[in-house]
């Protein structure tokens, strides 16, 4: 079916879920644009001008918080959640953003920082639309995935090992970040170990390979879009990053790239 198609269908039978899910696609392609040229301001990136301020832990769980809510609430209106496929899928939903909204605010050490409104606001939104968009489409959309048939599927195995390994890439570099600071402390060291060999920014690079590894799993449209999100937000951020080492460390090592090992 062509897509224009497809879109006005969905539109007609879907008017909310559907404008959510364009909605999250142009937010991609603005926040892209605007990224490659502005670094989002928080963390090291963080200037005035930006309006009003709030507590960076906070905020991470105000704005991340919305994820995992919307998600089981969607998810949980339909008679189909305890279905195995989808379940798995809430699973590892469920282990990324909870541990994301609950727990990684509270281990960031320098977190007494601020953070301004906008970038949570943004987020908070984002969230929203992506949660229940992507729990809606598990449960009402995506009919391959109420039989338990696809648990053999190569795109749900291979899926499932790309989302665990980015989980574990994106786990690890973030816990070297974290030991690179004392309790207290809040500047900034040059990281080693793992994927930081490589990469100045792999920690984003572990949650881009992640959201790609549960959309070849799911294989739905808000899936993929999520993914696509992801990789716009954080490929322009690791841009950022790079740079920001380069400039502050003469030592730092020149071999590695921003986000994608030996190309980017
Ligand atoms: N799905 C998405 O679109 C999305 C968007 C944003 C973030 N995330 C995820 O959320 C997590 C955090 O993201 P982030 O943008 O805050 O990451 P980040 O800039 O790498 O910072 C992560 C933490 O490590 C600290 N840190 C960073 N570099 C450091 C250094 N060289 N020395 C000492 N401490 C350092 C930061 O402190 P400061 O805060 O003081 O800089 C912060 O507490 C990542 O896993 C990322 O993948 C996902």
């Amino acid at each position: 079916m062509p897509i224009t198609e497809a879109f006005s269908d969905s539109l007609r039978a879907h008017p909310l879920y559907t404008w959510a899910v364009l909605g999250i696609i142009m937010l991609g392609v603005v926040s892209f644009v605007l990224l490659l040229f502005i670094s989002a301001p928080y963390g090291r990136h963080l200037r005035p001008g930006w309006g009003p301020t709030i507590n960076a832990t906070a905020l991470w769980v105000i704005m991340e918080a919305p994820s995992p809510i919307s998600f089981a609430f969607v998810y949980f209106m339909s008679d189909r959640a305890f279905e195995t496929v989808p379940l798995i899928l809430f699973g590892m939903f469920m282990l990324h953003y909870v541990y994301r909204s609950f727990i990684y605010p509270f281990r960031m050490r320098g977190g007494h920082k601020r953070k301004p409104l906008v970038t949570g606001g943004l987020a908070f939104a984002f969230n929203v639309a992506n949660g229940s968009t992507n729990a809606f489409a598990i449960t009402e959309l995506a009919p391959h995935l109420w039989s338990t048939a696809w648990l053999n599927d190569p795109r749900f195995i291979l899926g499932v090992a790309v989302f665990f390994t980015g989980f574990a890439i994106n786990q690890h570099s973030d816990a070297v970040l974290r030991n690179l600071r004392k309790p207290g402390e809040s500047g900034y060291k040059i990281p080693y170990g793992g994927l930081y060999r490589w990469l100045s920014s792999p920690n984003y690079f572990g949650e881009i390979v992640e959201w790609i590894g549960f959309a070849v799993a799911a294989w739905t449209v808000p899936a993929w879009v999520f993914a696509w999100f992801t990789a716009t937000n954080l490929i322009p951020r690791a841009f950022s990053n790079h740079r920001w080492y380069l400039e502050h460390f003469s030592d730092y090592p020149k071999n590695r790239r921003a986000i994608i090992p030996f190309l980017l």
